[in-house]
């Protein structure tokens, strides 16, 4: 049996955050080895919101350098800007006619930021037949993703199952693959909020390319309970707690019961905090100076781009062209 096909993707806009690092990056890195890996930054998803042009040309960049520093390995994936390979753009249009309105509405992301918005843009609830475009062009067996994502991958099997019983079987389905652990890091300043890059303000998210003392702060800052017993638990009192743990445990990749015995000797939640903090200062240290040094040369940061585009489009292109067969272009 060949090797399985994985894709995923990630918006390039604001910062990288702990939170795609443990619920998905970590996983394409470990991936790659007996995975077909594409990995894409998906630059025309962010256009859903306003982005100044300059702001936007250098995210795509500092977004590879990040994800190269976290371990994607250029030769071992096919890492690549979404905006550089146009089948993606013409797919979501063939796509779109094929979703029924109903589904886009019944979107809890598009409830969600479409709330916060004066004007919704058209791209807010049509977004989620890109990222099927997205999927769909690579056949993929396995989408690794956050839970946030998993709605998004189960609408992407809806409109493929649609897509078949219309014109014929053209799409495998794709599987949603949710980590075990830390699937979804809430904010450190609140943690009934899912850690996200648009909620601005300090304390809220660790951003993968901070500063050590940054990192300490706002874990000592993160907001727990009045109680003093570290553990997992799913009572809402916990919620601070038990995210701490999480992200620990993701990120030493032990049990919970070592977890546990790990913190048998803290004295409160300063202790717990201080010791989450060193963990994750350990492994972001390490990103955040490779992918300032890979920031130093952006010329090779875009050829390395240019040849993920290349081998991308590879595999876009002959799929997008038995679409395009399949309905009668
Ligand atoms: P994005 O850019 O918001 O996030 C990238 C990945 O990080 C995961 N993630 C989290 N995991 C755990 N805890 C969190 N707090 C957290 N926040 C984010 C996300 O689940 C995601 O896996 N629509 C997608 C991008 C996309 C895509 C695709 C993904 C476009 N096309 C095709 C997969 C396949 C998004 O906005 O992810």
């Amino acid at each position: 049996m060949g090797k399985k096909r994985v894709l995923s993707g990630i918006q390039p806009t604001g910062s990288l955050h702990l939170g795609n690092y443990l619920g998905a990056i970590k996983h394409w890195v470990e991936g790659q080895d007996d995975k077909e890996n594409f990995i894409c930054i998906v630059d025309l998803h962010a256009i859903t919101v306003y982005q100044d042009p300059e702001a936007l040309r250098q995210s795509a960049r500092r977004t590879a350098a990040l994800l190269i520093a976290c371990g994607i390995d250029p030769q071992r994936t096919t890492l690549f800007v979404q905006s550089h390979v146009r089948a993606h753009a013409e797919a979501c249009w063939l796509l779109t006619c094929v979703t029924p309105l109903g589904w886009l509405e019944r979107m809890t992301q598009f409830k969600d930021k479409s709330g916060k918005q004066e004007t919704v843009g058209a791209g807010l609830l049509t977004y989620p037949v890109l990222q099927a475009a997205d999927i769909l062009l690579y056949d993929p067996d396995e989408v690794p993703v956050g839970e946030d994502q998993k709605q998004h991958v189960e609408l992407t099997r809806d409109i493929a199952q649609r897509f078949n019983s219309l014109y014929g079987e053209t799409f495998k389905l794709p599987e949603p693959v949710i980590p075990k652990v830390a699937a979804r890091v809430m904010g450190l300043d609140d943690p009934t909020q899912k850690m996200s890059k648009s909620a601005t303000g300090s304390g809220h998210a660790v951003g993968l390319d901070e500063d050590d003392a940054q990192i300490v702060k706002t874990f000592k800052r993160s907001v727990t309970d009045s109680g003093r017993e570290i553990v997992f638990s799913d009572k809402p009192e916990k919620a601070g707690v038990k995210n701490l743990l999480e992200i620990y445990r993701a990120i030493t990749g032990k049990s919970q019961a070592d977890v546990l015995a790990d913190f048998a000797d803290a004295r409160g939640y300063g202790d717990l905090k201080t010791r989450v903090a060193e963990v994750v200062v350990e492994a972001l240290a390490p990103i955040r100076g490779r992918s300032r040094e890979l920031l130093e040369d952006p010329a090779e940061l875009d050829r390395l781009m240019a040849v993920g585009a290349d081998r991308a489009s590879k595999h876009a292109e002959a799929k997008l062209a038995l679409i395009k067969e399949r309905m009668g272009f």
